[in-house]
């Protein structure tokens, strides 16, 4: 081959591997141009920044070894700049990489930075280590881009699970690389009080703290610890700054009036005037919400919300407004005369004079008032209120047809705590959805009119972390899994405008893989295709990743090729590339349950509205009704006894350790009568594999006393 035609050949694939970088961006450009040739970073090279720059001249440096220098003592020569062009809108950005240079120009702080996140997906995946070294090199590029919307948010449950400050700087790492620009903290819930409120310390020193000799009981999982954790307001000061020169903005949620019971164990002077019924919660006042009649509740939420506004920049503060428990309210007769002096209607119209005072504290501290989407009923809910639309999409078209400055985030696409297919782990409530129902949200396939788009204020996706505190939350694993690639299409929809089209995302989804993988970020995979046929079982992927499989819980192995079997139903696959994982899969064999008859009794009593009888009917899910206390049991009695491959049986709502027993343990019979204990509970639920005698009866024993919860749930067996 002559020398020109390897050359012409070389520049070719430099050509078209540029081009693929480019045509990798996610979020999807509004326009991009890739252009010949290309900037290599050499040591050396400085980033020349204008005034007001400087943080992200640091910031860069730390993927990009560059010196700074600052926009007045730079003379010429080859280097990266930043600038600002406020003809420019805000957050947009134009990206324009020649062999002599880079300049990211921004609208604003928050173009750069959204300019420099381009360009950092540019670079070869390791400028995301951190600990990359030059030459570096950038496709010679024009990109000018802007964002669809200037609210993209991520929400964070750091109150059901703790997450500290550092773990938070991680997630807002991950999620600003993708011009994520909002982070809504969820700092206040039954399980406990994150923010360090100076005037009330007894609001952290006791509310942070859950278990042990803490007067809040543990509900989620970590029974047998005090656990918990919160931010000073020093560490909120640092989180808030460390945020913001990643262009994002904190925004606070205090959840009002519902979701207290934290500060009612704290302050049970809050709570409505009358006696609960402690005997079927085992002495545990279960009552969540603040009185709307107390005066003196007003002014404690004075005191919180002054420091709270003094503390953080962003106009909105979040004060919750969901899933309010008006009985609290009908049972008092505080309430209730107050519900006559006003003329209120019902409980609803309770709940917006209640928040349409706090949002009167709000004001008077130079704040508004952001709610979620329950929080409009009534109709008297200021207009300037910004409305968080979860519930689902009805929840946010009502809102933006009442004319909310709506945050559209309904659960079944943007509740990342949901599982991502039907056997893995996580909620199912809203919906069991991936990356692609995520992706395939569409504000016109939802019945979005053009004026109910214009008070579309943004997207936000949510990670509730109930089910976190019981996945090892010290380790990020679950919630990258959970998030990651979710929040990818989420960041999309936030920034891109124009035609979605799953296989075009998938391919810069995929091609986003490598920066996940530097980043450390354990994301999912998409499942493994598998099949059986003919007596072989074989499986395959489309994304490069690395296949596994195990046979009846064996050590995983390597896959290499289709594997002859008789027992399908033994094998799991799954999908390994870089930090990332796809679940486990197996054919539809390994999933077959069998149906026993059944018998459920207990020693607890069963629920009216959700007897034993038709578990079937709630998912497998039937109520005591009572708490649980030690010697407590529930007994399977099956028809005949049975041999298995395996056999489950669980107390509590599969995924969210709440209702279950606590601690206990289980028993086998072989014949009905006479019980062999058979192992402990862990997390309310015991798994066997391979029986070794027939099985004919079941008996779960509780050795707690009580739940922290009012009843415990009761699950059908499940048997393989
Ligand atoms: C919510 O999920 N209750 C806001
Ligand atoms: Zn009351």
């Amino acid at each position: 081959m002559g020398k020109s035609k390897s050359l012409q050949i070389l520049l070719l694939l430099a050509l078209s591997a540029a081009a693929n970088a480019a045509t990798t961006i996610l979020p999807r450009p509004n326009s991009c141009d890739i252009h010949e040739g290309q900037f290599v970073f050499t040591p050396g090279i400085p980033v020349i920044y204008a005034p007001g720059l400087e943080a992200l001249a640091e910031y860069i440096t730390e993927y990009i070894p560059l010196r700074q220098i600052d926009d007045r003592t730079w003379t010429a020569g080859q280097s990266l700049r930043l600038l600002i062009d406020d003809t420019l809108g805000a957050e947009a950005y134009r990206l324009e990489v020649t062999p002599q240079g880079v300049r990211v120009t921004g609208g604003d702080y928050g173009g750069v930075f959204n300019g420099l996140q381009t360009l950092l997906q540019l670079l070869p995946p390791e400028a995301y280590t951190k600990h990359a070294t030059l030459p570096m090199t950038v496709p010679a590029c024009r990109i000018v881009d802007e964002p669809r919307f200037h609210y993209r948010g991520m929400m964070l449950d750091v109150a059901r699970t703790w997450m500290d400050a550092d773990r938070v700087k991680r997630h807002i790492d991950l999620m600003s690389h993708l011009k994520i620009n909002k982070l809504h903290l969820h700092l206040s819930d039954d399980e406990g009080w994150r923010l360090e409120i100076k005037s009330h310390p007894e609001l952290t020193e006791i509310g942070a703290w859950r278990g042990g000799d803490s007067p809040v009981w543990p509900v989620y999982g970590k029974w047998d610890e005090k656990y918990g954790g919160f931010y000073t307001q020093e560490q909120m000061r640092d989180l808030i700054h460390y945020a913001g020169v990643r262009n994002v903005e904190i925004i606070p949620e205090f959840d009002l009036p519902a979701h207290s019971r934290n500060i009612a164990r704290v302050h049970p002077e809050i709570l409505c005037n009358y006696t609960p019924d402690l005997e079927v919660t085992a002495g545990y006042d279960y009552r969540s919400v603040w009185c709307a009649a107390r005066e003196e509740n007003y002014r404690l939420l004075a005191d919180i919300l002054g420091e709270v506004a003094d503390l953080f920049p962003s106009e909105y503060i979040h004060i919750g407004g969901d899933e309010v428990d008006m009985t609290q309210w009908s049972r008092c007769p505080d309430c209730q005369a107050l519900k006559s002096r006003e003329g209120l209607a019902d409980g609803h119209a309770i709940e917006q004079y209640f928040l349409g005072r706090v949002n009167r504290i709000l004001e008077a501290n130079g704040k508004r008032a952001a709610v979620w989407n329950e929080a409009i009923r009534g109709g008297n809910l200021p207009r300037n209120a910004r409305v968080h639309g979860w519930k689902d999409v009805d929840a946010c078209l009502e809102a933006t047809a009442q004319g909310y400055r709506t945050v559209v985030m309904p659960g079944a696409y943007f509740y990342f705590d949901m599982r991502q297919s039907p056997h893995e782990e996580g909620h199912d409530w809203a919906a069991i959805f991936d990356v692609r129902k995520t992706y395939s949200f569409d504000f016109g396939k939802c019945g979005f009119t053009p004026a109910q788009v214009a008070n579309v204020f943004g997207v936000e996706g949510a990670f509730w972390s109930e089910a976190y505190v019981s996945h090892e939350p010290e380790k990020p694993d679950y919630l990258d899994y959970m998030t990651f690639p979710r929040i990818c299409a989420l960041a999309e929809i936030g920034w891109s405008e124009g035609v979605r089209e799953w296989p075009e995302f998938y391919r810069r989804l995929k091609g986003y893989y490598d920066a996940m993988g530097a980043q450390g970020i354990r994301f999912r995979l998409m499942p493994p295709r598998v099949t059986y046929r003919n007596g072989l079982l074989s499986a395959s992927v489309e994304d490069g990743s690395r296949l596994t499989y195990t046979e009846d819980d064996s050590e995983e192995k390597p896959y290499t090729g289709p594997i002859r079997t008789q027992t399908p139903e033994l094998y799991l696959f799954r999908s390994r590339y870089q930090s990332g994982r796809s679940p486990k899969v197996g054919t539809p064999a390994y999933y077959r349950t069998l149906q026993p008859a059944v018998k459920i009794s207990t020693s607890m009593g069963e629920s009216k509205e959700f007897p034993y009888v038709r578990a079937e009917e709630y998912r497998g899910i039937a109520r005591t009704a009572r708490t649980c206390r030690k010697g407590d049991w529930i007994r399977y009695d099956f028809e005949e006894p049975f041999t298995c491959r395996e056999i489950a049986v669980r107390t509590g709502n599969l995924q969210l350790p709440r209702f279950i027993f606590t601690t206990g343990y289980v028993e086998l019979s072989t014949d009905g009568e006479t019980f062999e204990r058979a192992g402990e509970l862990a997390k309310g639920g015991w798994m066997l594999r391979h029986p070794e005698r027939p099985i004919r009866a079941i008996r779960i024993v509780s050795t707690c006393e009580g739940n922290g919860c009012p009843y415990v749930t009761v699950q059908s067996p499940v048997i393989k």
